[in-house]
């Protein structure tokens, strides 16, 4: 997987990425990451990329001349015309759905913002997709970018060390991950549930499987909806929302770790 980071930043990106996993899969050759500085197609003998905007209000636009160039240039090196993601809190949210399908493809153009934004006519021009992280504004797109290039990067073979770790992990199955402990077994006098020491694959299995479903319902209980869940599991659920209930009427709050 080759992607491609058109930014104004090129330095942000290339240092986030270049570290942990997904620097040591640029280094092992499984990924490669490039960063496009937009400013190197600018035309104006100052170097800027961006004006004020027709009909007034605040801030600066990028201009579209050096982003469909720095694109069109692109396009001319590589001899085909991938798709170009903008980043934008306009967007589609961006999830591991949308990352499963982004990874089949072979090359990938990410398209950050600054200021006020990017003239719509180059948007218009180049972009396939519009994704955002969150509903929550950013100063550009160059964080959004380094999120979704990491996400999509651990699902590409040989990213991982460990190719089972990228499909069990949260949000597979629509269910999040158990909870993992390592040595010591007991820290603070709190011990390693016992079922991990036992050394039985089937029953170690089924209690993260529970694990699983209890955190799902505690934290992300929009989730459920779309788990697969075999019938004693859903048995399982349906004991675990009867204790939920019955909490409830005796009004039980979360507790907080600060007041143990
Ligand atoms: N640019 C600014 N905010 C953003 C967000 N939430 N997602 C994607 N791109 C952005």
């Amino acid at each position: 997987m080759n992607f491609h980071i058109l930014t104004l930043f090129p330095e942000m990106v290339m240092g986030g990425l270049s570290t942990s996993i997904t620097g040591r899969a640029m280094e092992k050759g499984v990924i490669s990451v490039e960063a496009v500085n937009i400013r190197d197609y600018s035309r104006d003998k100052h170097h800027h990329v961006d004006d004020a905007p027709y009909g007034g209000g605040a801030g600066m636009v990028m201009q579209p001349g050096p982003v469909v160039d720095a694109y069109e240039d692109l396009c001319g090196k590589l001899g085909k015309r991938p798709r170009v993601i903008y980043m934008t809190p306009q967007g589609r949210v961006f999830n591991q759905k949308i990352a499963q399908e982004l990874a089949e493809e072979d090359e990938l153009v990410f398209l950050c913002g600054h200021y006020e934004g990017i003239d719509e006519r180059a948007l218009e021009l180049i972009c396939t997709d519009y994704l955002s992280i969150g509903d929550y504004v950013l100063t550009g797109g160059e964080l959004p970018a380094m999120v979704m290039i990491d996400c999509i990067s651990r699902l590409v073979p040989g990213v991982l060390n460990n190719e089972v770790s990228a499909e069990v992990e949260s949000f597979h199955d629509n269910l999040l991950e158990y909870p993992q402990y390592t040595r010591p077994e007991v820290y603070r006098d709190m011990a390693v549930p016992q079922v991990l020491l036992s050394g039985h694959h089937k029953n170690i299995e089924e209690w993260r499987r529970q694990q699983s479903i209890r955190r799902t319902l505690e934290r992300r209980p929009d989730l459920l909806e779309g788990a697969n869940l075999s019938k004693k599991e859903k048995k399982f659920l349906e004991g675990l929302l009867e204790t939920q209930e019955l909490a409830q009427n005796g009004d039980e709050s979360d507790s907080d770790p600060r007041e143990m």
